[in-house]
């Protein structure tokens, strides 16, 4: 077995080593780990009432740390992590502001992972529990140090095996992970197949079925008697061919609360997924429009919902694509609770192959959407078994920075990347600044050499890493963009699908209206002709073209950055090789999309760099 130290610990190098095996509360790892670090004294005093938040206070030549029972450990983190990156230990309160801050593993029983760039799962294999409580533990600690304290650790889609887990089969194993995760302030959650009663003889999964209700609310308790801080249930219905009420004629506010009623006794939450739409799609139908789909299943359902129901919605309408508007379905339902969901596996961000830092992008979304439309936050999870856990190095800043977006939607991108950079590679000076602009600039290179201008689903169909312009034109799954010679993208307002009369006003009016709308959001709003005038007086062609042949040379320069960068090994070789696949990538991504669009328009470059025939 491999040695504690041979896995990467990203952010969490400066410890040396794994000290909470005994711990059995945040309050005794956080004393454990305290103990490692020199050079910093800290005192700590419980304070239950402070729940996950704490106070730190100057005292003597140290600190005193109060918290409550998770508070103390996400504080000493907080502090431990100040303190190896050479800042000031940050004094004076803090809390954070979502309280359920959710990681969704994709992972299968089988040991794959649904979207995993990182290797096969670190739960799972050959249709069993396979893990090595050691690394487990060395997860829980990355996640507490973010403030991460809910891990959803299988597939939303859940496939056989995975139903077991609440099973009394699996149940005594499920017991033992959930401990490990428990004194770090994780609890877990799992993903449940919605029909699950079928398989024990019940006729139906209809949510208004006393015999459904009654086999949910028996399930719950023997669940709950195995592990009894579970988060709750996650559950993906009526979606991508899963089961759901709407067989039944029912609503989700039906099968949710049905659910929620069985997880309550016991404080459990039940975490509903809004990605609904219709994924058989006629191209031929021009009457449906995908992104319009989820507030149309649930904006009316708002109020609707028990206590204990949380709406889980993608930050776009779509579904993670580089760049879309924010999701209207988080601007609808004040009178529910909902939880932002992000995507930090990289399915259409280039696989952790490409260099792609979300925080910038998370932004942006924030910009549109005030942190206070939701209540909870959630990410799909890019961990595998990977010795560096997230498959490329640089990936795990995505995690990182996503714990700490979740304890602070106002973090600055700038310093949350900064501080990973520090922790993870104590590079100073030039160098340091080399690698945190590399990171914040890459989600826009990425964006440049990939679909134009938010046009989205340029991509490979099924794997989703490289250019295939066609691949999902004539396809069911309703995402078109119906480029011909004169013009590319879908009218969405008003005057074509509606879909901006989801927005309130102020949005809106700035996606309606051409001049308003941002030019990198119009290909998503409206349909243009080529030779429309972009904001900044070039063309649509040209700006297609110009941003193409950039993001080209953008990466030819970080991979020029990162080549001079003085990184350890082996991430320094992990990097070098997927740098070499991620130019390969850009370098398709802007000869068949130029190429694309050149054959259909026939404009030719006004610079006159190549583009193919
Ligand atoms: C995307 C992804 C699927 C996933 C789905 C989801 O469509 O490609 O693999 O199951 O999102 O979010 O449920």
């Amino acid at each position: 077995m491999k040695n504690q130290m041979d896995y990467g610990l990203s952010w969490l190098k400066f410890l040396p080593d794994q000290p909470s095996m005994t711990a059995k509360t945040p309050l005794e790892a956080a004393h454990a780990e305290l103990a490692q670090m020199e050079g910093l004294h800290v005192d700590v005093q419980l304070e239950p009432a402070l729940g996950d938040g704490f106070s730190i206070e100057k005292r003597g030549d140290g600190y005193l740390l109060r918290g409550g029972e998770t508070g103390v450990l996400y504080g000493a983190y907080r502090a431990m992590m100040a303190h190896a990156a050479g800042q000031n230990v940050p004094e004076g309160e803090d809390a954070p502001y979502y309280a359920l801050r959710m990681l969704n593993c994709w992972d299968n029983a089988e040991g794959d992972i649904e979207r995993g760039y990182s290797g096969r799962s670190l739960f799972f294999e050959g249709g069993r529990f396979a893990y090595d409580p050691a690394r487990i533990r060395q997860l829980a600690r990355m996640l507490a140090s973010v403030g991460v304290n809910v891990i959803c650790i299988n597939n939303v889609n859940v496939h056989n095996p995975a139903h077991k887990l609440i099973e009394e089969e699996w149940l005594p194993q499920l017991a033992e992970l959930a401990a490990i995760f428990r004194p770090f302030g994780v609890r877990l959650m799992l993903s449940i197949d919605y029909a699950h009663p079928m398989r024990h003889g019940v006729a139906t999964a209809d949510p208004l079925d006393p015999e459904v209700q009654r086999w949910w609310m028996e399930r719950a308790d023997i669940v709950y008697r195995y592990v009894p801080d579970l988060a709750g249930f996650l559950v993906k219905a009526d979606s991508e061919h899963r089961p759901g009420p709407f067989t039944y004629g029912r609503t989700h506010a039906d099968g949710a609360n049905m659910l929620a009623r069985a997880l309550a006794p016991h404080g459990g939450t039940l975490v509903w997924r809004c990605f609904v739409y219709n994924c058989m799609q006629d191209w031929r139908d021009t009457a449906t429009d995908r992104p319009m789909a989820a507030y149309k299943h649930y904006a009316y359902l708002d109020g609707q919902f028990e206590d204990n129901v949380i709406l889980q919605i993608k930050n776009g309408p779509f579904d993670f694509q580089v760049r879309e508007p924010v999701s209207p379905l988080l601007l609808a339902m004040p009178k529910t609770h909902l939880a932002l969901e992000f995507q930090l596996a990289q399915e259409y961000t280039g696989h952790q192959i490409d260099i792609y830092a979300m925080p910038p992008m998370w932004k942006e979304h924030f910009a549109d959407m005030p942190p206070s439309c939701v209540q909870a936050i959630a990410a799909v999870s890019n961990l595998g078994r990977d010795d560096n856990y997230t498959g490329h190095p640089f990936a795990a800043v995505n995690l990182f920075a996503y714990g700490l977006t979740a304890w602070n939607p106002a973090a600055e991108p700038d310093e949350v990347i900064r501080l990973w950079c520090r922790l993870t590679y104590g590079l100073h000076g030039a160098q340091e600044d080399a690698l945190h602009a590399l990171l914040m600039g890459s989600r826009r290179t990425y964006e440049k050499y990939t679909a134009p201008l938010g046009l989205c689903w340029m991509v490979e169909p099924h794997g989703h890493y490289g250019p295939s312009p066609m691949g999902y034109e004539y396809a069911l799954w309703g995402t078109y963009h119906k480029a011909n010679r004169d013009a590319v993208g879908i009218d969405r307002t008003e005057s074509g699908t509606g879909y901006t009369a989801q927005y309130p006003e102020a949005l809106r009016t700035r996606y309606e209206n051409l001049e308003t709308c941002p030019d990198l959001l119009k290909l998503f709003f409206h349909r243009l002709r080529y030779d429309y005038v972009m904001d900044d007086g070039r063309t649509l062609i040209q700006r297609i073209y110009d941003d193409h042949f950039e993001g080209l040379e953008e990466a030819k320069e970080m991979a020029r950055v990162l080549a001079a960068l003085d990184l350890p090994e082996p991430d320094r070789a992990v990097a070098a090789e997927r740098m070499e696949r991620q130019l390969r990538n850009a370098r398709e991504w802007c000869d068949v999309t130029n190429t694309f669009f050149y054959r259909l328009s026939g404009v030719k470059d006004a610079k006159g760099r190549t583009i193919y025939d």
